[in-house]
């Protein structure tokens, strides 16, 4: 069998220094597997004809260009100015414009045009994220037939918010167009099937899967992860001292894109309230923050990225000292090796997500300490990382006394009690790494469903109920 795998994603990887959980993760099993990588790209070709192929080996990489108009109305605008918002639960940042839906469904019409030209007849098709959520609609009308798999690395959305999306009804028919719809937590396919059966047009069938129309679905959660191996490799590698000699020991550390989702002026609260709360003779911990700025061109970034500085700079005006500053905010990337050497020596991690997918700097984190010495991991329960790692130190984002204590209940911890909790987490890291995700996934789509197929054709599955 020549069977290919096929990633499409919106954005192709550049450079050494991925940024994003997507990237991170599908690099490593694409290196592996070869197969072929579709994606956009700011110097690919042209904006209408073929794919650029580009780069270099471990796999192909096929780059489209998007344009100034498609980048503003479907990348800043449907994408991230409709979908993020709403999956993230914060539908009063949600700009609905017609220009909006018409550039995302025009894209991904393009794109599956470009996509048919390219498929052969064993090629197993995976769509990452919100971007492409009606690709395989669209391939299926240009007589597309193969397997095609699509994954959400964002929150499911809820019910009550996927009516405020313009044709809303469109949502759950587009997605009923994959094979196999994954999701990052079992909340998540909880919130996918509420979405079904709310829907008159799907049925569910005796075996769980979901018939809408001509098409056969099914929900699975995948939960991502790292190169968990290579992280702890990586962190464990001597570096020249990152802060040239003056090492501001002990630290909380906060490695985010610059999202309102990310729950970072909570945590900016939380820190001021915990500093707020220390005794005089207490040893003052700083936090380092690195946010790099994303998505520039939406207001809500531009309005998040003003709160923190105004933030950074009354916690700081409030507490520094002449050798001391509470909050470093450093708005740009970080390289990798860096950012494993920084997590290793922080006392504390922080994520503090109001709503995320999975959150994979959590999960580096952990894969970045000594087991001899490990620090402590303060976790939103709102980011889908808290399903598995229950060891984490737990908080509501939202409650900034609470977040404050937990800080505060990180620095202290005993030796003993860190290295349980580590052990916990990083055992839940190694179990679901990137590697692990990729394989479960493909394997459910496709064995399982070639079972589903005939059991189909035999008339072996019933309508539930
Ligand atoms: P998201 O996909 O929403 O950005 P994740 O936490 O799942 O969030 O993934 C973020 C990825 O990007 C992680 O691999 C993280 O190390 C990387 N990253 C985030 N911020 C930076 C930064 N400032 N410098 C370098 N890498 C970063
Ligand atoms: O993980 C969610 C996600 O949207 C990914 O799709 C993307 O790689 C990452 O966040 C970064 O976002 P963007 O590509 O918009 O910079």
């Amino acid at each position: 069998m020549n069977e290919r795998l096929i990633v499409v994603s919106n954005r192709l990887p550049m450079g050494d220094t991925p940024s994003g959980g997507l990237v991170v993760s599908l690099h490593d099993v694409l290196a592996a597997s070869g197969g072929c990588w579709i994606g956009s790209h700011p110097e690919a070709g042209d904006d209408h004809g073929a794919f650029e192929r580009i780069g270099e080996e471990p796999y192909q990489r096929l780059a489209f260009r998007l344009t100034q108009s498609e980048m503003e109305n479907y990348y800043l605008g449907y994408a991230n100015s409709v979908l993020w918002p709403l999956c993230h639960r914060r539908p009063d940042l949600v700009k609905i414009r017609p220009a909006f839906r018409e550039a995302y469904e025009a894209v991904n019409r393009r794109i599956a045009a470009m996509i048919a030209r390219e498929v052969g007849p064993e090629d197993i098709i995976w769509v990452q994220d919100y971007h492409f959520i009606p690709l395989a609609r669209e391939l299926r009308k240009l007589g597309v037939t193969n397997r095609i798999g699509f994954f959400l690395h964002i929150p499911f959305p809820v019910l009550a918010d996927l009516s405020i999306m313009p044709q809303a009804e469109t949502f759950a028919e587009c997605l009923a167009h994959y094979n196999l719809i994954g999701l990052q937590t079992r909340e998540d396919v909880a919130r996918c099937l509420e979405m079904f059966r709310d829907d008159p047009r799907a049925e569910f069938m005796t075996d769980g899967s979901i018939k809408f129309g001509e098409h056969v679905s099914l929900v699975h959660s995948f939960p991502i992860g790292i190169d968990a191996k290579a992280f702890e490799d990586e962190a464990r590698r001597e570096l020249p001292d990152v802060f040239g000699g003056a090492s501001p020991a002990p630290f909380a550390i906060g490695v985010d894109r610059l999202d309102y989702s990310k729950g970072l002026p909570n945590r900016f609260r939380a820190f001021g309230t915990y500093l707020a709360d220390l005794r005089p003779e207490d040893t003052r911990p700083c936090l380092i923050q690195i946010a790099p700025p994303t998505r520039l061109g939406v207001q809500a970034y531009e309005d998040i990225t003003e709160e923190l500085q105004g933030l950074t700079g009354k916690i700081n005006g409030q507490f520094a000292e002449l050798d001391w500053t509470p909050i470093r905010f450093i708005n740009r990337s970080v390289e990798r090796a860096r950012l494993a050497h920084l997590f290793r020596m922080a006392r504390c991690g922080l994520v503090t997500s109001l709503a995320d997918g999975m959150n994979l700097v959590a999960k580096e984190y952990i894969a970045a300490q000594d087991p001899a010495d490990p620090g402590v991991l303060v976790l939103s329960q709102f980011a889908g990382a808290a399903e598995d790692m229950t060891e984490a130190l737990l908080v509501n984002p939202y409650d900034i006394e609470a977040m404050a204590h937990r800080i505060d209940e990180a620095f202290r911890m005993p030796l003993g009690e860190r290295q349980r909790r580590y052990r916990h987490c990083l055992e839940v890291v190694r179990k679901t790494d990137a590697t692990s995700w990729a394989h479960n996934f493909l394997n459910v789509l496709r064995s399982s469903l070639k079972a589903l197929d005939l059991a189909f054709q035999e008339r072996e599955l019933q309508p539930f109920g």
